[in-house]
């Protein structure tokens, strides 16, 4: 089975061929149809997101099940499926109080990139592979903890759905479930990429009133546009928090998102927003990264600054909510989709994404 495994920060990514273990219990086996290429995938390869390699990249995959374990039950044999990079435990404190995206497997899992039980499926000349999340999308097949696939309608377009599967989840999701934005708001997004649009056209179906994109790229300001921004800023020309509070009347924006994950971007989000406005970071800068803060204006503005993680969402009941959802003809995917790669082209994916040339790259199999 041919997958793209990052042994060497910096260096490219190999696409070989591995050994894949079958499925053991409560495990499945996926045959993917596509993997989205996620900014956090390029950061494993930066060192941003300092994972053990060496690690078969991808976390935002689709496919079809191939392949059950043992006492698996809620998918069978050729069920379409996306995959969350969240598997849900169901019984730890956080998924019992309803935050499942804070999920203590879950949170196990993204770290180890291995097995629940602590082991890999994955080996090359006698070495265990790791894979992202316990997924590893940018592979033929995965084999992966049965809650992490979440069972999808028949005739799901997978190739577009693999980006619900991050990208759309944690956008639109950091809108809906973190800020819970309210009709006739005004919005700020910082960062108009694969997560950023996601979080502009979810402002949008909340009924925000101002939707204000940020982006130092041209064209992603115009992709923006697209996904229903109503303002934009160039951050490489124009300063973003006079620009933002120009736009709304002096006060600043009632909720800010960053989709960056650079240190002055959150601060500037943070000062973009209004009094007792709220300030949401899903961008992740490198670990150590430290932001400031005013403190004596902090109990004074009363801003809400919030984490979002895979955009606070309940895998097994947002993921069918936003397939819904472009079924209906109010989630866009198709226009997300502005490349597509053979598994091959995974270093040349990444290439483009640090060129900011598409909203997302996606891989074919
Ligand atoms: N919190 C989560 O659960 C979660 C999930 C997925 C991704 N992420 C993170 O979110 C971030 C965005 O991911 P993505 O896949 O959308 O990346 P992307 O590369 O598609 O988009 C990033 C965008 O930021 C823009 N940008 C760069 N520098 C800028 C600046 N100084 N000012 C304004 N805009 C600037 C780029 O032009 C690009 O459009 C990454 O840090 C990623 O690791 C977090
Ligand atoms: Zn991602
Ligand atoms: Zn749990």
């Amino acid at each position: 089975m041919k997958a793209a495994v990052c042994y060497e920060n910096n260096q490219p990514v190999r696409v070989e061929d591995v050994e894949q273990e079958g499925p053991r219990q409560g495990e499945v086996r996926v045959r993917l149809v596509a993997s989205g290429v996620c900014h956090s995938d390029l950061s494993v390869v930066t060192g941003v997101l300092p994972l053990q390699l060496p690690c078969v990249l991808g976390h935002e995959g689709a496919g079809i099940v191939e392949e059950v374990g043992e006492g698996v039950r809620s998918v069978t044999k050729g069920d379409p499926v996306v995959l969350s990079w969240i598997t849900p435990c169901g019984t730890c404190y956080f998924c019992r109080i309803g935050r499942v995206s804070l999920c203590d497997l879950g949170a196990q899992l993204n770290t180890t990139c291995l097995m629940p039980d602590g082991t890999s499926r994955l080996h090359k000349d006698g070495q265990d592979l790791h894979s992202f999340s316990a997924l590893g999308t940018m592979a033929e097949t995965a084999v992966v903890p049965e809650n992490a696939a979440v069972k999808v309608p028949e005739d799901t377009p997978l190739d577009k759905a693999a980006l619900v599967g991050c990208a759309v989840m944690t956008g639109v999701g950091a809108v809906f479930n973190t800020a819970k934005v309210t009709p006739g708001s005004r919005v700020a997004v910082f960062g108009a990429g694969g997560v950023g649009l996601n979080a502009i056209q979810g402002s949008v179906i909340a009924g925000a009133e101002q939707v204000i994109a940020v982006d130092v790229n041209t064209p992603k300001l115009e992709l923006a546009k697209g996904f229903g921004a109503t303002h934009t800023v160039d951050a490489s020309k124009d300063r973003p928090v006079k620009a933002i509070k120009a736009i709304t009347g002096g006060l600043g924006a009632d909720y800010t998102f960053e989709a960056i994950g650079r240190k002055e971007s959150i601060e500037q989000a943070h000062a973009a927003c209004r009094k007792g406005g709220t300030c949401v970071v899903i961008g992740m800068a490198a670990y150590g990264e430290l932001v400031s803060l005013n403190a004596f204006l902090l109990p004074l503005l009363e801003k809400r600054l919030v984490g979002c993680w895979y955009g606070s969402a309940n895998p097994h009941l947002d993921i069918p909510r936003l397939i819904a959802l472009y079924r209906a003809g109010k989630l866009k995917l198709d226009e997300l989709v502005t490349r597509t790669y053979k598994l091959d082209e995974v270093n040349q994916a990444f290439d483009d994404m640090t060129r900011g040339v598409n909203a997302r790259g996606v891989i074919l199999f």
